[in-house]
């Protein structure tokens, strides 16, 4: 879509009353076929548009795609979701962004997609992505901090995500797993993958690639026993648009203060009230090593405190965590 149709768009659902051709004419600078064409090209990507003699033009129905234009209207933040680049189908978003940050976007562009036929999760796995359904986005951060810090965005992400879910659909009661996941009932619902681009002592930039399972009604019988959707968990039909504006909304305030930290300090609280792993034996696999022990909380630099069998408790800062037994 070009930047003017946008700007129709923007215009007619900015109010519930129809508008004249004349005034969309008088307002953009352009003629009366002009305005006609921009409204087929607004029909041909899926929005309902009334056209009615002497009244004029009236936006009916949306997309429901996690388009720009439909976005844009639950935005609160500063930064954040400025510039939305929109695929129906890609490889990846993560990869997207990598490339459109390599080419120097700003902080805060978000690339979106409807769906993905390469997405891609934590220790190479795939991201089962279908269209129409679900989210899936991959946010450009340019954090002025060194890269050792960076791992802990993604505790910070689950964070925002598991605040705007709570908001959004406050009888689901999602838990945080450390480092990177959340989960309803045991099942996945969203997963959080960090990739950067850096030296030791600064960071080019970090895409903070985000899939949420929203609206899909069957999850694929070969994960349906360990993830599920907002919908499967509440019955309900979410706005893609209004969560992805809200996960954003959330996540820039806590970004902002987390770039005045040194740490999680801040937000540990939360996550260890939230943290699906506090006071249980876990078993965390790592590429070289397998430890096991009881998680006694979350450090402040986002590793994960273990106690381990011989009495001590290290800082786990990297791997995938199954829980064994809960403890009474
Ligand atoms: C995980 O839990 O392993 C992380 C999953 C991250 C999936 C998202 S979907 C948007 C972005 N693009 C990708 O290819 N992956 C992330």
């Amino acid at each position: 879509m070009n930047d003017l149709t946008v700007k129709i768009l923007n215009r007619l659902s900015s109010g519930n009353d129809f508008l004249s051709g004349e005034s969309l004419c008088h307002e953009f600078g352009i003629t009366r076929s002009a305005v006609w064409k921009h409204i087929g090209l607004l029909r041909a990507e899926g929005y309902q548009i009334d056209a009615v003699t002497g009244r004029g033009y009236h936006l009916s129905a949306l997309t429901g795609r996690p388009v720009e234009a439909e976005v844009r209207p639950f935005l609160t933040g500063e930064r954040f979701g400025k510039k939305i680049i929109y695929h129906p189908v890609t490889g990846s978003t993560n990869i997207q962004a990598k490339a459109l940050a390599g080419e120097g976007a700003p902080e805060g562009s978000v690339v979106v997609a409807d769906s993905q036929n390469g997405g891609r999760g934590r220790m190479g796995r795939i991201w089962v992505s279908p269209p129409g359904v679900n989210l899936y986005f991959s946010l450009i951060l340019r954090p002025e901090v060194p890269s050792i810090r960076v791992p802990q965005l993604t505790l910070l992400v689950a964070v925002a995500i598991h605040r705007a879910l709570c908001v959004l659909s406050p009888a689901l009661l999602p838990m945080i797993k450390w480092p990177n996941d959340l989960l309803v009932k045991g099942k996945k619902l969203c997963g959080v993958l960090c990739e950067m681009q850096s030296e030791p002592e600064m960071t080019h930039f970090v895409v903070v690639g985000i899939g949420i399972n929203v609206n899909q009604t069957k999850m694929p019988p070969e994960i349906e026993e360990r993830a599920t959707s907002l919908f499967l968990e509440s019955g309900q039909f979410f706005s893609r648009p209004e969560l992805l504006a809200f996960v954003l909304n959330h996540l820039e305030p806590l970004y902002n203060e987390w770039l005045l930290h040194d740490d999680l300090g801040f937000i540990l609280p939360y996550l260890e009230k939230y943290s699906l792993l506090q006071s249980k034996e876990v078993s965390i696999d790592q590429r070289n090593r397998n430890l096991s022990g009881t998680v006694v909380g979350i450090a402040r630099g986002g590793e994960l405190k273990l106690l381990c069998a011989d009495g001590q408790t290290i800082l786990v800062s990297s791997g995938e965590a199954h829980l064994r037994k809960e403890i009474s």
